[in-house]
Parts: structure tokens; C-alpha cells; sequence
């Protein structure tokens, strides 16, 4: 069975692009692999974190997780920072790692902008711990969305770099991006993707948005000019919004597009507003109903953390052999 592995940042908000970029993906491989998902809290502390806010976050992650459709008997499911193997390797592949290799990674020249002398040494190793994340599993594919394909990269660098330099040692891993859903973008502004760390809430739906919140940040959505409901090239606005409707109600594009012949922005944006509603509202329920149990949702990431440490220190163990200071 291949090795699957993928993982997201435990934030207050999860969105329709961490869903369907990162979370749908996962679930339908993990009928047929061998699956590790995990929410990545010290990946988070790359920012500031208020700690009341991190524990609930890494809660509602987890509850997310399983109401979705993980399902901790077939897929290796736990917190990061319960595996100490994760900070320890990113040790070691930080003086594999290259600076100008990190200087060129997007997301933090992003992230970081002009304030790169104030903003935590940590975001800007994040891609390195990253790496560690996904070569201490013997992982072959990373689903993930479109904007985390640079680090995936990177780790396929360090994987080679540190197997020439010390011999065979990491599974050299492969992203894997879907064909539509990859980079959902943003509704106020479909030239960038859609973020939950944008500057207004009106870019991203949350997975917890109710119906009032999402008809409001769908009628608000920006258009791109004439009237026509039609997804295509210099339409980046109506293809994304048209690219939603097709991901939550499971139809082609071209069908929808049939739908709204001849009608307008105002009957295709409510009925968007309806489905998205639609589609999350048994989302929601679930979720709600892990998050009331919080021991079991505690129970489940023990779990797997245990299962987790034992794999993560095989490789470790080979890992400290290769660089001579296992004695
Ligand atoms: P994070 O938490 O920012 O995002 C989680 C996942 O959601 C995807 N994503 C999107 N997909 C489509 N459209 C969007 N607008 C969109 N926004 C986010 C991301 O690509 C990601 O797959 N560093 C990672 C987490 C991580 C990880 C790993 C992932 C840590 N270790 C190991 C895979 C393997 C991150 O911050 O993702």
C-alpha cells in the first residue's frame, strides 16, 4: 500500500480551500493507503499563538478531521508535538538545508513581506520542519493544495541531498495536487488564493460560517464584467465561484454554466450561497458532536501518537546511525 501523508495547521479557521485542496483528497485515499494525517501545532507557533486558543484549535482540527471522514482505525492520526521525532529531525535537516533554498521558498517571502527582520526565525524554517514531517514516515505522496507544492519540493531536495551524503536513508516523496480544487481563491479577490489569514473575512468561508455569513460573503464575492455565468480564461472570478459549485454539488462546470443561461449574477449567487449552506450543514453537526466529546477526541490523538513515536523512531534510529552520533 503506498504511503500517504498530509497535514494542516491547527487555526481557528479551516476553509473551503483547506477542504478541498488538502482534506477531501485525504479522505478518499485513505480507503486504499496507508494514510498518516496530523495536525501540525508547532507549525503554528510560527506565529504568535495565544495558548487557551492553540489547545481549542488543535481540538476543532481534530474534530474536523474525523467529521470529514478520517477514521482513526484505518488512518495514523495524531498531534505533532506528541511526537518528539518531528523537532528532532527538522534539527538535523536544518544543517542539510541550504539559506538560499529557504530564501527562495514563496510563502515566506509572502508571509514575511517587508517585515522579514521582525517576523519568527521559525517561519522561516517552517518549510524544514515540514520536510521532516513528511520524510520521517517513509512517505510516497503528499496531497496537498497548490501553494504547498514548493515545500513538498523541498523536501524531495533534502531527501536526496542527505541519501548521497550519508547513505540510502528517506523515501524520496511526490506531490500530489488534484486538477480542480487545488487553489480555491478568494471571493474578494480571485487573483490570490483563498486564506484564512487574508485581511477580511469576506475572502474565505469557513467550514463553520452559518447560512447569514455565507449568503453575505457570496452575494459580496466579487464578478468579473458582463453578466454572463460563465467560468474561462480572463474570468478568474466566476471560474472560482463556478469551480465551488461544481466541488460541493459534485457537476461538471459546463453543466452549471446550462443552468444559468440566460440568468444573472443574483440567481447564481444565492443558489450558490444555498448549496455551499447545504453541503455544510451535516459538517457542521458532526463536528459540533466530536467537539462535546472532548476526551475521546484526546483518546483518539494518544492513540495514534503512540503508533506514531514508534514509527518516527525507527527512522530516527537510522537516521542518528547514518550521521555518526548514535554510539
Ligand atoms: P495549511 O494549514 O496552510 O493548509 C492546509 C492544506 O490546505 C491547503 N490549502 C488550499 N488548497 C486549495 N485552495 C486554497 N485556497 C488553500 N489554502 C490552503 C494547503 O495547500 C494544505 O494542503 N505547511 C502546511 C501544513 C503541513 C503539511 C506537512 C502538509 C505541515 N507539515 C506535511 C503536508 C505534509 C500548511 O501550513 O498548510
Amino acid at each position: 500500500m503506498a504511503k500517504v501523508l498530509t497535514a494542516l495547521q491547527p487555526s481557528g479557521v479551516l476553509h473551503l480551500g483547506n477542504y478541498f485542496g488538502a482534506i477531501e483528497p485525504a479522505v478518499t485515499l485513505q480507503a486504499q493507503h496507508d494514510l498518516t494525517m496530523f495536525v501540525v501545532d508547532y507549525h503554528a507557533i510560527t506565529v504568535p499563538q495565544k495558548p487557551d486558543e492553540l489547545r481549542r484549535n488543535i481540538l476543532f482540527a481534530t474534530a474536523a478531521y474525523l467529521a470529514c471522514g478520517i477514521d482513526p482505525k484505518k488512518t495514523l492520526l495524531f498531534q505533532q508535538s506528541a511526537v518528539p521525532q518531528h523537532a528532532e529531525l527538522a534539527w538535523i535537516l536544518q544543517c542539510v538545508a541550504r539559506m538560499g533554498e529557504l530564501e527562495r521558498m514563496t510563502q515566506f517571502k509572502d508571509k514575511a513581506g517587508a517585515k522579514a527582520e521582525k517576523v519568527s526565525v521559525g517561519l522561516f524554517t517552517y518549510p524544514v520542519l515540514m520536510a521532516a514531517d513528511i520524510l520521517l514516515y517513509d512517505t510516497q505522496t503528499v496531497p496537498v493544495g497548490a501553494d504547498q507544492k514548493q515545500h513538498v519540493e523541498l523536501a524531495r531536495d533534502l531527501a536526496i541531498r542527505f541519501n548521497r551524503d550519508y547513505g540510502e536513508t528517506f523515501v524520496v516523496p511526490e506531490p500530489s495536487i488534484r486538477a480542480e480544487g487545488a487553489r480555491v481563491m478568494g471571493l474578494d479577490d480571485p487573483t490570490k488564493k483563498m486564506s484564512k489569514s487574508a485581511a477580511s473575512a469576506k475572502n474565505y468561508i469557513s467550514l463553520l460560517d452559518d447560512e447569514g455569513a455565507i449568503l453575505k460573503k457570496v452575494k459580496a464575492a466579487v464578478t468579473d464584467s458582463g453578466a454572463a455565468v460563465r467560468a474561462g480564461e480572463g474570468r478568474p472570478a466566476m471560474t472560482n465561484l463556478l469551480t465551488i459549485y461544481s466541488l460541493v454539488t459534485r457537476r461538471s462546470i459546463k453543466e452549471i454554466e446550462n443552468d444559468y443561461l440566460g440568468k444573472g449574477y443574483g440567481d447564481f449567487k444565492a443558489d450558490l450561497a444555498e448549496v455551499i449552506t447545504l453541503w455544510l450543514k451535516p459538517l457542521q453537526a458532526k463536528i459540533e458532536t466530536y467537539l462535546e466529546h472532548e476526551e475521546e477526541l484526546v483518546k483518539i490523538l494518544d492513540a495514534g501518537a503512540q503508533k506514531a513515536r514508534e514509527r518516527a523512531e525507527r527512522r530516527m534510529k537510522a537516521v542518528r546511525e547514518r550521521i555518526g552520533v548514535a554510539l
